[in-house]
């Protein structure tokens, strides 16, 4: 019996955290959504930011509903600071200038499998990067360095 309680106990819990979890998410807007006026993000790679980088390198982080749990938040949080320090994507306007070290390290992130962090792909799967999206992403990056024509 008592077994039966921890299982009602658990199931009850569950079915609390994904209903919170599903309206945190349609709450907030898709990202790509407000980047698609950015010039310098081409349609095909908009789409692979948007999975994969945006919560942490954009302002239209879609904040998890387990942001809301003590502890995990100020991780997750510093996790957001952070990655908006080093590379901004909504930042990038037609007026704005990407150096070439901010696209190299973009590529070099993706491809040596650090971005997007570990932590994230266990909790966001649909973040996990195909080898032809790191490819995608790398040829863009190396394309965009070379000075306009
Ligand atoms: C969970 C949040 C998160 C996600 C998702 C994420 N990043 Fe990051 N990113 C960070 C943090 C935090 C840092 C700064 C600390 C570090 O370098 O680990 C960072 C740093 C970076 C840097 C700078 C690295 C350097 O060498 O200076 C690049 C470039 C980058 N991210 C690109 C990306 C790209 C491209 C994606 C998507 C494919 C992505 N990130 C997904 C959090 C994230």
């Amino acid at each position: 019996m008592k077994a039966m309680r921890i299982f009602l106990g658990m199931s009850a819990l569950l079915v609390v955290a994904f209903v919170w979890g599903t309206s945190m998410t349609v709450a907030a807007p898709r990202a790509s959504h407000r980047l698609a006026g950015t010039h310098s993000i081409p349609p095909h790679i908009l789409p692979i930011l948007d999975r994969a980088c945006l919560d942490c390198h954009s302002a239209q982080t879609r904040w998890p509903w387990y942001n809301r749990l003590p502890l995990v938040s100020q991780a997750v949080q510093r996790d957001v600071k952070e990655g908006r320090e080093h590379v901004d994507f909504s930042s990038w306007t037609p007026l704005h200038r990407v150096t070439a070290n901010e696209l190299q390290d973009i590529c070099d992130a993706v491809s040596g499998g650090e971005m997007p962090p570990l932590s994230y792909r266990l909790v966001h799967p649909e973040a996990r990067l195909s080898e032809r999206d790191k490819t995608a992403v790398c040829e863009w990056a190396i394309q965009l360095q070379r000075p306009a024509e």
